[in-house]
């Protein structure tokens, strides 16, 4: 397959200006972001990979760090993880609290905030120093120690971030939230602000191609029936309210942020990232959702 190629194709046949949504903007630091950025990464093997475009750039990875922080919380707690978050899509926002009172305080799913608030209550709860673990873990699977949190983000998003820290109050009212609120709204911010690009993101998703190895070294780092249910996870809830439609038209499991990156991967052949901060109204990358749904369909393949 000639994924070279291919990507050039949906670097010069599509762009920002095909789109009509906006960039994030309930955090301050992501509004001001060039609505112009557009890059895209696949990697298929070590020295295999391919790109176009501000491949290259950090942006801010946020909610695409719930998969990190997911597997760190699985290979601490095995299937006991379970009774504290459960597996079904939402189909509603990232950040909706309705549930949680028709649902005793247990969140849909580890992608939405409130799963991803019990995960960061997990790490706080498990480990030492939970921000350098996640960090020394994210470099770890790409390979790279090249990947830093962003202060500022963190600190932009800690001074808007009401909806959050009332997730996790309401949780704790609930009793499923064991720390206190401080130590977990700060690693969750924390984690949302790490900054990859595209490559690195597409690098580090290498594990979930590769059944938990490490693209770097071979290295197995994630049991393969864990790796199975993290792709699961990403095909069925990746998304929020726009899983069906993610999969209607792209076909594989992925991972959005409102930074607007999405990551995305084919088992067993790659992984992708792709970078265009514009959003959707369900907080999707709209050009990224458009590039990857060129890919499957210039690609031929998909997981269905
Ligand atoms: O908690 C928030 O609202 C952000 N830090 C992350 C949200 C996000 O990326 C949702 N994804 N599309």
């Amino acid at each position: 397959m000639n994924y070279q190629k291919i990507l050039d194709t949906i670097h010069s046949e599509m762009s920002y200006r095909d789109v009509g949504g906006k960039v994030a903007s309930y955090i301050p630091e992501l509004a001001k972001i060039d609505p112009r950025k557009f890059g895209m990464h696949l990697y298929c093997g070590e020295n295999q990979h391919y790109g176009f475009g501000d491949s290259e750039e950090k942006f801010s990875i946020q909610s695409i760090s719930k998969v990190f922080s997911l597997c760190m919380a699985m290979n601490i707690m095995g299937e006991d993880l379970w009774e504290r978050v459960d597996v079904e899509p939402s189909g509603n926002p990232f950040n909706s609290l309705t549930q949680l009172e028709q649902e005793n305080g247990i969140p849909r799913n580890p992608f939405i905030n409130a799963g991803a608030l019990v995960i960061s209550d997990i790490l706080v709860d498990h480990l030492e120093n939970p921000k350098e673990e996640l960090l020394s873990f994210v470099r770890q699977i790409t390979g790279d120690a090249d990947i830093e949190y962003d202060e500022t983000v963190a600190s932009s998003e800690k001074s808007t971030g009401f909806r959050n820290i009332a997730l996790v109050n309401y949780m704790k009212a609930l009793g499923n939230i064991k720390c206190e609120v401080e130590p977990i709204i700060d690693f969750y911010f924390h984690q949302c602000s790490l900054r990859m690009s595209c490559r690195q993101l597409a690098k580090a998703f290498m594990i979930f191609a590769n059944k938990g190895k490490v693209l770097e070294n071979g290295e197995k780092i994630m049991r393969p029936e864990i790796v199975k249910r993290i792709n699961a996870l990403m095909q069925t809830c990746g998304f929020y309210d726009e899983a069906g439609e993610f999969s209607f038209e792209v076909g594989l499991p992925g991972k959005s942020g409102v930074g607007g990156g999405i990551v995305a991967i084919h088992p067993e052949r790659y992984s992708v990232a792709v970078w265009s901060p514009i959003l959707n109204e369900k907080g999707n990358s709209e050009l990224g959702m458009k590039a990857l749904e060129k890919l499957t369909t210039l690609t031929g393949v998909s997981v269905f």
